[in-house]
Protein backbone atom coordinates (compact mmCIF):
# COMPACT_ATOMS: atom_id res chain seq x y z
CA UNK A 1 0.00 0.00 0.00
CA UNK A 2 1.24 3.18 -0.98
CA UNK A 3 2.35 5.92 1.82
CA UNK A 4 3.11 9.46 2.20
CA UNK A 5 6.75 11.10 3.26
CA UNK A 6 6.42 14.56 4.53
CA UNK A 7 9.76 16.34 5.31
CA UNK A 8 7.70 19.42 7.94
CA UNK A 9 8.78 22.62 7.90
CA UNK A 10 8.36 24.19 5.31
CA UNK A 11 5.50 27.45 4.97
CA UNK A 12 3.80 27.12 1.97
CA UNK A 13 3.71 29.18 -0.52
CA UNK A 14 2.67 29.85 -4.50
CA UNK A 15 -0.66 29.35 -6.44
CA UNK A 16 -3.17 26.09 -6.90
CA UNK A 17 -6.22 25.59 -8.90
CA UNK A 18 -8.79 23.74 -7.16
CA UNK A 19 -10.38 20.92 -8.88
CA UNK A 20 -14.08 19.84 -8.94
CA UNK A 21 -16.26 18.74 -5.66
CA UNK A 22 -15.96 14.98 -5.30
CA UNK A 23 -19.67 15.38 -3.24
CA UNK A 24 -21.18 16.98 -6.43
CA UNK A 25 -19.74 15.17 -9.10
CA UNK A 26 -21.15 11.56 -7.46
CA UNK A 27 -24.56 12.19 -7.06
CA UNK A 28 -24.30 14.33 -10.73
CA UNK A 29 -22.88 10.80 -12.53
CA UNK A 30 -26.03 9.11 -11.16
CA UNK A 31 -28.34 11.79 -12.76
CA UNK A 32 -26.88 10.29 -15.50
CA UNK A 33 -29.69 7.55 -15.06
CA UNK A 34 -32.85 9.78 -15.58
CA UNK A 35 -32.55 10.27 -18.94
CA UNK A 36 -31.33 8.37 -22.81
CA UNK A 37 -29.75 11.54 -23.85
CA UNK A 38 -26.16 11.78 -23.69
CA UNK A 39 -25.12 13.88 -20.35
CA UNK A 40 -21.55 15.45 -20.57
CA UNK A 41 -19.83 16.81 -17.49
CA UNK A 42 -17.12 18.94 -17.37
CA UNK A 43 -14.33 19.82 -14.03
CA UNK A 44 -14.85 15.82 -13.04
CA UNK A 45 -12.39 15.15 -10.34
CA UNK A 46 -10.04 12.55 -11.21
CA UNK A 47 -10.62 10.44 -7.93
CA UNK A 48 -10.56 6.85 -6.66
CA UNK A 49 -14.09 7.31 -5.83
CA UNK A 50 -15.29 8.83 -9.23
CA UNK A 51 -13.49 6.35 -10.85
CA UNK A 52 -15.77 3.65 -8.64
CA UNK A 53 -19.05 5.24 -9.52
CA UNK A 54 -17.96 5.46 -13.37
CA UNK A 55 -17.68 1.17 -13.12
CA UNK A 56 -20.85 0.71 -11.06
CA UNK A 57 -22.80 2.73 -13.61
CA UNK A 58 -20.98 1.17 -16.46
CA UNK A 59 -22.05 -2.39 -15.55
CA UNK A 60 -25.47 -1.07 -15.16
CA UNK A 61 -25.44 -0.82 -18.87
CA UNK A 62 -24.37 3.08 -18.81
CA UNK A 63 -21.79 4.11 -21.55
CA UNK A 64 -19.01 6.15 -20.40
CA UNK A 65 -16.78 7.88 -22.80
CA UNK A 66 -13.68 10.10 -21.88
CA UNK A 67 -13.04 12.86 -23.57
CA UNK A 68 -10.09 14.26 -21.37
CA UNK A 69 -9.50 18.01 -20.41
CA UNK A 70 -12.98 18.07 -21.95
CA UNK A 71 -14.79 16.44 -19.42
CA UNK A 72 -17.13 13.20 -19.95
CA UNK A 73 -20.24 12.13 -21.46
CA UNK A 74 -22.35 9.21 -20.03
CA UNK A 75 -25.68 7.91 -21.22
CA UNK A 76 -28.07 5.60 -20.00
CA UNK A 77 -29.64 4.62 -23.16
CA UNK A 78 -28.81 1.01 -22.77
CA UNK A 79 -29.86 0.60 -18.98
CA UNK A 80 -30.36 -2.59 -18.39
CA UNK A 81 -28.86 -3.91 -14.89
CA UNK A 82 -30.50 -1.98 -12.48
CA UNK A 83 -27.77 -3.78 -9.74
CA UNK A 84 -25.38 -2.09 -7.32
CA UNK A 85 -23.41 -5.08 -5.86
CA UNK A 86 -21.61 -5.54 -2.58
CA UNK A 87 -18.69 -5.86 -3.90
CA UNK A 88 -18.63 -1.95 -5.54
CA UNK A 89 -20.99 -0.44 -2.23
CA UNK A 90 -18.84 -1.98 0.35
CA UNK A 91 -15.96 0.23 -1.30
CA UNK A 92 -17.69 3.65 -1.72
CA UNK A 93 -21.17 4.14 0.35
CA UNK A 94 -22.04 6.83 -2.32
CA UNK A 95 -23.28 3.91 -4.48
CA UNK A 96 -26.06 4.63 -2.87
CA UNK A 97 -26.87 7.69 -5.13
CA UNK A 98 -28.02 5.18 -7.78
CA UNK A 99 -31.44 3.98 -5.66
CA UNK A 100 -33.70 7.08 -6.39
CA UNK A 101 -32.96 7.72 -10.36
CA UNK A 102 -33.01 4.17 -11.00
CA UNK A 103 -36.52 3.68 -9.71
CA UNK A 104 -37.54 7.09 -10.92
CA UNK A 105 -36.30 6.07 -14.97
CA UNK A 106 -36.70 2.09 -14.25
CA UNK A 107 -39.11 1.12 -11.75
CA UNK A 108 -36.79 -1.21 -10.01
CA UNK A 109 -33.39 -1.19 -8.07
CA UNK A 110 -31.59 -3.66 -5.97
CA UNK A 111 -28.92 -2.00 -4.13
CA UNK A 112 -26.55 -3.26 -1.70
CA UNK A 113 -27.16 -2.01 1.66
CA UNK A 114 -23.75 0.40 2.66
CA UNK A 115 -22.21 -1.46 5.69
CA UNK A 116 -20.70 0.94 8.38
CA UNK A 117 -17.80 3.15 7.91
CA UNK A 118 -15.12 4.54 10.05
CA UNK A 119 -16.76 7.53 11.32
CA UNK A 120 -19.96 6.43 12.22
CA UNK A 121 -23.12 4.06 11.94
CA UNK A 122 -24.46 5.69 9.09
CA UNK A 123 -27.75 4.25 7.98
CA UNK A 124 -29.76 5.10 5.22
CA UNK A 125 -33.40 4.75 6.63
CA UNK A 126 -34.26 7.99 5.70
CA UNK A 127 -33.59 7.67 2.21
CA UNK A 128 -36.02 4.29 2.15
CA UNK A 129 -38.51 6.04 4.11
CA UNK A 130 -38.66 8.77 1.39
CA UNK A 131 -39.14 6.55 -1.33
CA UNK A 132 -41.85 4.46 0.12
CA UNK A 133 -43.62 7.54 0.72
CA UNK A 134 -43.77 8.09 -2.82
CA UNK A 135 -44.86 4.94 -3.46
CA UNK A 136 -42.68 2.88 -3.93
CA UNK A 137 -42.19 -0.94 -2.12
CA UNK A 138 -38.62 -1.00 -0.64
CA UNK A 139 -37.43 -3.93 1.38
CA UNK A 140 -33.96 -5.39 2.86
CA UNK A 141 -33.02 -8.98 1.56
CA UNK A 142 -29.96 -10.65 1.89
CA UNK A 143 -28.33 -7.27 2.55
CA UNK A 144 -29.56 -6.06 -0.78
CA UNK A 145 -32.30 -2.64 -0.63
CA UNK A 146 -35.24 -4.12 -2.91
CA UNK A 147 -37.45 -1.69 -4.74
CA UNK A 148 -39.98 -1.63 -6.65
CA UNK A 149 -42.20 1.22 -8.04
CA UNK A 150 -45.87 -0.18 -7.51
CA UNK A 151 -47.99 0.24 -10.07
CA UNK A 152 -47.59 1.28 -14.13
CA UNK A 153 -46.80 5.11 -13.55
CA UNK A 154 -44.05 4.86 -11.43
CA UNK A 155 -43.44 7.21 -8.59
CA UNK A 156 -45.81 9.43 -7.06
CA UNK A 157 -44.85 12.69 -5.16
CA UNK A 158 -45.14 13.23 -1.51
CA UNK A 159 -44.62 15.62 0.86
CA UNK A 160 -41.23 13.96 3.23
CA UNK A 161 -39.91 15.04 6.60
CA UNK A 162 -36.72 14.03 6.53
CA UNK A 163 -36.16 13.57 10.23
CA UNK A 164 -32.59 14.77 10.51
CA UNK A 165 -30.81 16.48 7.40
CA UNK A 166 -29.03 14.24 5.42
CA UNK A 167 -26.92 15.41 2.47
CA UNK A 168 -27.54 12.06 0.19
CA UNK A 169 -30.92 11.07 1.42
CA UNK A 170 -31.80 14.51 0.20
CA UNK A 171 -30.21 14.08 -3.30
CA UNK A 172 -31.47 10.25 -3.61
CA UNK A 173 -35.38 11.67 -3.11
CA UNK A 174 -34.52 15.18 -5.57
CA UNK A 175 -33.44 12.59 -8.06
CA UNK A 176 -36.80 10.37 -7.70
CA UNK A 177 -38.99 12.95 -7.52
CA UNK A 178 -37.80 14.39 -10.97
CA UNK A 179 -39.64 11.91 -12.71
CA UNK A 180 -42.50 11.06 -10.63
CA UNK A 181 -46.04 11.95 -10.92
CA UNK A 182 -47.26 15.37 -9.63
CA UNK A 183 -45.16 17.47 -6.75
CA UNK A 184 -42.72 16.11 -4.27
CA UNK A 185 -42.04 18.49 -1.48
CA UNK A 186 -38.85 17.44 0.66
CA UNK A 187 -38.75 19.62 4.46
CA UNK A 188 -35.92 19.77 6.32
CA UNK A 189 -33.94 18.97 3.07
CA UNK A 190 -30.49 19.65 3.21
CA UNK A 191 -28.83 23.14 2.28
CA UNK A 192 -25.15 22.20 0.88
CA UNK A 193 -24.19 23.57 -2.31
CA UNK A 194 -22.97 20.09 -3.62
CA UNK A 195 -27.00 19.99 -3.29
CA UNK A 196 -27.53 22.80 -5.13
CA UNK A 197 -25.38 22.20 -7.97
CA UNK A 198 -27.21 18.86 -8.55
CA UNK A 199 -30.11 20.35 -8.70
CA UNK A 200 -29.32 23.17 -11.64
CA UNK A 201 -27.23 20.15 -13.19
CA UNK A 202 -31.34 18.36 -12.96
CA UNK A 203 -32.86 21.62 -14.27
CA UNK A 204 -30.62 22.01 -17.02
CA UNK A 205 -31.73 18.58 -18.23
CA UNK A 206 -35.44 19.58 -18.03
CA UNK A 207 -36.36 19.02 -13.85
CA UNK A 208 -38.64 21.24 -12.34
CA UNK A 209 -37.45 22.05 -8.88
CA UNK A 210 -38.02 25.32 -6.99
CA UNK A 211 -35.83 26.12 -3.59
CA UNK A 212 -32.59 24.14 -3.43
CA UNK A 213 -30.37 25.24 -1.16
CA UNK A 214 -33.19 25.93 1.46
CA UNK A 215 -34.92 23.65 4.13
CA UNK A 216 -37.78 22.88 1.72
CA UNK A 217 -37.40 21.71 -1.73
CA UNK A 218 -40.48 21.67 -4.35
CA UNK A 219 -39.80 19.12 -6.72
CA UNK A 220 -43.09 19.30 -9.62
CA UNK A 221 -42.50 15.63 -11.98
CA UNK A 222 -42.16 15.32 -15.70
CA UNK A 223 -42.83 12.93 -18.27
CA UNK A 224 -39.02 12.39 -19.40
CA UNK A 225 -35.12 14.72 -18.90
CA UNK A 226 -33.31 15.31 -21.92
CA UNK A 227 -29.40 15.59 -22.00
CA UNK A 228 -27.43 18.27 -21.19
CA UNK A 229 -24.15 19.92 -20.51
CA UNK A 230 -22.90 20.66 -16.66
CA UNK A 231 -19.69 21.61 -14.96
CA UNK A 232 -19.00 20.44 -11.87
CA UNK A 233 -18.91 22.68 -9.09
CA UNK A 234 -15.39 23.62 -7.44
CA UNK A 235 -14.08 21.72 -4.43
CA UNK A 236 -14.74 23.32 -0.95
CA UNK A 237 -13.62 20.87 1.23
CA UNK A 238 -10.31 20.78 -1.00
CA UNK A 239 -10.43 24.32 -0.96
CA UNK A 240 -10.97 24.30 2.72
CA UNK A 241 -8.06 21.83 3.47
CA UNK A 242 -4.85 23.99 1.50
CA UNK A 243 -6.00 26.89 3.09
CA UNK A 244 -6.12 25.44 6.74
CA UNK A 245 -2.67 23.63 5.50
CA UNK A 246 -0.95 27.01 4.45
CA UNK A 247 -2.50 28.57 8.14
CA UNK A 248 -0.70 25.70 10.17
CA UNK A 249 2.59 26.16 8.42
CA UNK A 250 2.52 30.08 8.25
CA UNK A 251 2.35 30.59 4.61
CA UNK A 252 0.81 32.31 1.83
CA UNK A 253 -1.21 30.84 -1.09
CA UNK A 254 -3.54 31.87 -3.78
CA UNK A 255 -6.51 29.23 -4.66
CA UNK A 256 -7.90 29.40 -8.38
CA UNK A 257 -10.75 27.91 -9.68
CA UNK A 258 -12.76 28.02 -6.37
CA UNK A 259 -15.48 29.83 -4.61
CA UNK A 260 -15.20 31.96 -1.41
CA UNK A 261 -19.16 31.58 -0.83
CA UNK A 262 -19.65 28.23 -0.36
CA UNK A 263 -16.94 28.41 2.91
CA UNK A 264 -18.29 31.20 5.03
CA UNK A 265 -17.87 29.16 8.56
CA UNK A 266 -14.54 28.00 7.40
CA UNK A 267 -13.16 31.42 6.46
CA UNK A 268 -14.41 32.97 9.49
CA UNK A 269 -13.09 30.78 11.58
CA UNK A 270 -9.31 31.29 9.38
CA UNK A 271 -10.03 35.06 10.16
CA UNK A 272 -10.81 34.76 13.85
CA UNK A 273 -7.27 32.24 14.05
CA UNK A 274 -5.56 35.72 12.97
CA UNK A 275 -4.62 34.75 8.58
CA UNK A 276 -5.52 37.33 6.79
CA UNK A 277 -7.76 36.59 3.63
CA UNK A 278 -8.11 38.24 0.47
CA UNK A 279 -11.35 36.84 -1.50
CA UNK A 280 -11.65 37.48 -4.71
CA UNK A 281 -14.74 36.05 -7.22
CA UNK A 282 -12.99 32.52 -8.34
CA UNK A 283 -9.62 32.99 -6.00
CA UNK A 284 -8.89 32.54 -2.80
CA UNK A 285 -5.26 34.18 -0.78
CA UNK A 286 -4.60 33.46 2.56
CA UNK A 287 -1.47 34.74 4.89
CA UNK A 288 -1.07 33.49 8.12
CA UNK A 289 0.03 35.32 11.13
CA UNK A 290 3.34 34.50 12.85
CA UNK A 291 1.63 32.44 15.23
CA UNK A 292 -1.93 31.32 15.11
CA UNK A 293 -4.85 31.59 17.55
CA UNK A 294 -6.53 28.79 18.52
CA UNK A 295 -10.25 28.31 17.48
CA UNK A 296 -13.27 26.41 18.92
CA UNK A 297 -15.76 24.73 16.11
CA UNK A 298 -18.79 22.75 16.05
CA UNK A 299 -19.94 20.97 13.20
CA UNK A 300 -23.12 21.37 11.54
CA UNK A 301 -24.99 20.79 8.67
CA UNK A 302 -24.67 23.69 6.16
CA UNK A 303 -24.35 26.65 6.19
CA UNK A 304 -22.65 25.78 9.74
CA UNK A 305 -18.79 24.66 10.08
CA UNK A 306 -18.87 21.32 7.99
CA UNK A 307 -17.88 17.86 9.51
CA UNK A 308 -15.61 17.57 6.72
CA UNK A 309 -13.11 20.13 7.76
CA UNK A 310 -13.82 19.18 11.40
CA UNK A 311 -10.15 16.92 11.58
CA UNK A 312 -8.06 19.96 9.18
CA UNK A 313 -9.60 22.41 11.92
CA UNK A 314 -8.19 20.20 14.55
CA UNK A 315 -4.40 20.07 12.71
CA UNK A 316 -4.62 23.63 12.90
CA UNK A 317 -5.06 24.08 16.16
CA UNK A 318 -2.45 21.53 17.23
CA UNK A 319 -0.02 24.52 16.94
CA UNK A 320 -1.86 27.45 17.49
CA UNK A 321 -1.38 29.77 20.71
CA UNK A 322 -4.38 28.74 23.60
CA UNK A 323 -7.30 25.84 23.92
CA UNK A 324 -10.09 25.32 21.90
CA UNK A 325 -13.11 22.70 21.97
CA UNK A 326 -13.96 21.15 18.74
CA UNK A 327 -17.59 19.65 19.34
CA UNK A 328 -18.64 17.10 16.27
CA UNK A 329 -22.30 16.77 15.84
CA UNK A 330 -23.09 15.13 12.64
CA UNK A 331 -20.98 11.68 13.18
CA UNK A 332 -20.46 9.47 16.49
CA UNK A 333 -16.91 8.14 15.86
CA UNK A 334 -15.35 11.21 13.84
CA UNK A 335 -12.31 11.67 16.31
CA UNK A 336 -9.91 8.95 14.73
CA UNK A 337 -7.39 11.44 13.99
CA UNK A 338 -6.71 12.61 17.42
CA UNK A 339 -4.64 9.49 18.28
CA UNK A 340 -2.38 9.81 15.61
CA UNK A 341 -2.09 13.75 16.26
CA UNK A 342 -1.42 12.77 19.61
CA UNK A 343 1.44 10.42 18.01
CA UNK A 344 2.85 13.69 16.33
CA UNK A 345 3.05 15.48 19.52
CA UNK A 346 -0.15 17.35 19.88
CA UNK A 347 -2.17 17.48 23.20
CA UNK A 348 -5.93 16.62 22.49
CA UNK A 349 -8.16 15.25 25.16
CA UNK A 350 -11.27 13.64 23.88
CA UNK A 351 -14.76 13.58 25.90
CA UNK A 352 -16.97 11.77 23.79
CA UNK A 353 -18.07 14.41 20.89
CA UNK A 354 -15.80 17.21 22.02
CA UNK A 355 -12.19 17.18 22.15
CA UNK A 356 -10.23 19.47 23.88
CA UNK A 357 -7.29 20.87 21.40
CA UNK A 358 -4.27 22.96 23.69
CA UNK A 359 -2.16 24.09 21.23
CA UNK A 360 2.31 23.18 21.69
CA UNK A 361 4.67 24.90 20.20
CA UNK A 362 6.26 22.52 17.69
CA UNK A 363 5.26 18.83 16.33
CA UNK A 364 7.69 16.34 15.61
CA UNK A 365 7.56 13.76 13.00
CA UNK A 366 6.63 10.17 13.50
CA UNK A 367 4.84 7.19 11.33
CA UNK A 368 0.86 7.59 11.72
CA UNK A 369 -1.77 5.63 10.04
CA UNK A 370 -4.92 7.58 7.98
CA UNK A 371 -8.77 5.81 9.29
CA UNK A 372 -10.70 7.98 6.56
CA UNK A 373 -10.57 10.57 3.88
CA UNK A 374 -10.71 13.55 6.23
CA UNK A 375 -8.41 12.27 9.04
CA UNK A 376 -5.92 11.51 6.66
CA UNK A 377 -5.94 15.15 5.25
CA UNK A 378 -5.42 16.05 8.82
CA UNK A 379 -2.48 14.15 8.89
CA UNK A 380 -0.79 15.55 6.13
CA UNK A 381 -1.39 19.02 7.96
CA UNK A 382 0.41 18.28 10.90
CA UNK A 383 3.23 16.29 8.93
CA UNK A 384 3.85 19.98 7.15
CA UNK A 385 4.14 21.53 10.21
CA UNK A 386 6.29 18.42 11.89
CA UNK A 387 10.14 18.94 12.55
CA UNK A 388 11.62 16.08 10.41
CA UNK A 389 10.28 13.29 8.55
CA UNK A 390 6.17 11.86 8.87
CA UNK A 391 5.34 8.93 6.67
CA UNK A 392 1.63 8.56 6.76
CA UNK A 393 0.46 4.90 6.39
CA UNK A 394 -3.30 3.71 4.07
CA UNK A 395 -3.02 6.84 2.09
CA UNK A 396 -5.87 5.01 -0.25
CA UNK A 397 -8.24 7.41 2.15
CA UNK A 398 -6.44 9.94 0.23
CA UNK A 399 -6.64 9.17 -2.69
CA UNK A 400 -10.28 8.91 -2.49
CA UNK A 401 -11.17 12.65 -2.40
CA UNK A 402 -7.85 14.74 -3.03
CA UNK A 403 -6.47 14.95 -6.79
CA UNK A 404 -2.82 14.50 -7.00
CA UNK A 405 -2.60 15.89 -3.74
CA UNK A 406 1.62 15.56 -3.47
CA UNK A 407 2.07 17.15 -6.86
CA UNK A 408 -0.22 20.33 -5.90
CA UNK A 409 1.63 20.39 -2.55
CA UNK A 410 4.66 19.93 -4.52
CA UNK A 411 3.88 23.35 -6.33
CA UNK A 412 3.41 25.17 -3.13
CA UNK A 413 6.72 23.93 -1.65
CA UNK A 414 6.10 21.27 0.16
CA UNK A 415 8.49 18.23 0.27
CA UNK A 416 6.49 15.34 -0.45
CA UNK A 417 6.71 12.01 -1.71
CA UNK A 418 4.47 8.85 -2.66
CA UNK A 419 6.39 5.78 -1.78
CA UNK A 420 4.88 2.87 -3.74
C1 LIG B 1 -22.50 13.36 2.95
O1 LIG B 1 -22.62 12.05 3.51
C2 LIG B 1 -21.05 13.47 2.44
N1 LIG B 1 -20.80 12.44 1.46
C3 LIG B 1 -20.09 13.30 3.62
O2 LIG B 1 -18.76 13.53 3.15
C4 LIG B 1 -20.40 14.35 4.67
O3 LIG B 1 -19.61 14.13 5.80
C5 LIG B 1 -21.89 14.28 5.08
O4 LIG B 1 -22.74 14.37 3.93
C6 LIG B 1 -22.28 15.39 6.04
O5 LIG B 1 -22.01 16.63 5.51
C7 LIG B 1 -21.22 12.65 0.17
O6 LIG B 1 -21.82 13.65 -0.18
C8 LIG B 1 -20.91 11.58 -0.82
P1 LIG B 1 -25.72 12.50 5.91
P2 LIG B 1 -24.07 11.45 3.88
O7 LIG B 1 -26.75 11.57 5.38
O8 LIG B 1 -25.09 11.99 2.96
C9 LIG B 1 -27.45 10.32 9.81
C10 LIG B 1 -16.45 13.13 2.85
O9 LIG B 1 -15.54 13.21 3.68
N2 LIG B 1 -28.41 9.64 8.92
O10 LIG B 1 -25.93 13.95 5.69
O11 LIG B 1 -23.91 9.99 3.99
C11 LIG B 1 -26.00 9.93 9.54
O12 LIG B 1 -25.65 8.74 10.17
C12 LIG B 1 -17.79 12.47 3.24
O13 LIG B 1 -16.37 13.55 1.70
C13 LIG B 1 -29.29 8.71 9.46
O14 LIG B 1 -29.27 8.45 10.67
O15 LIG B 1 -24.29 12.08 5.33
C14 LIG B 1 -25.25 11.14 10.08
O16 LIG B 1 -25.08 11.01 11.45
C15 LIG B 1 -17.72 11.78 4.56
N3 LIG B 1 -30.18 8.11 8.63
C16 LIG B 1 -26.19 12.30 9.74
O17 LIG B 1 -27.48 11.72 9.55
C17 LIG B 1 -30.23 8.36 7.28
O18 LIG B 1 -31.04 7.78 6.56
C18 LIG B 1 -25.83 13.08 8.48
O19 LIG B 1 -25.51 12.18 7.45
C19 LIG B 1 -29.32 9.30 6.75
C20 LIG B 1 -28.43 9.93 7.59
Amino acid sequence: MDKLLIEGGTPLAGEIAISGAKNAALPILCASLLSSEPLHLTNVPRLKDISTMLRLLEQMGVAVEDLGADGLVLNSRGLNNPLAPYDMVKTMRASILVLGPLLARHGEARVSLPGGCAIGARPVEQHIKGLQAMGAEVFVEHGYIQARARGKGGLTGARIVTDMVTVTGTENLMMAAVLAKGETIIENAAREPEVVDLANCLVSMGAQIAGAGTARIRIQGVERLHGARHAIMADRIETGTYLCAAAATGGNIRLTNTAAANLDAVIDKLFDSGCELLIERTAITLQAPPRLKAVSIRTSPYPAFPTDMQAQFMAVNCVAEGSAVIRETIFENRFMHAVELIRLGADIKIDASNAMVTGVDHLDGATVMATDLRASASLVIAGLVAQGETVIERIYHLDRGYERIEEKLGQLGARVKRIR
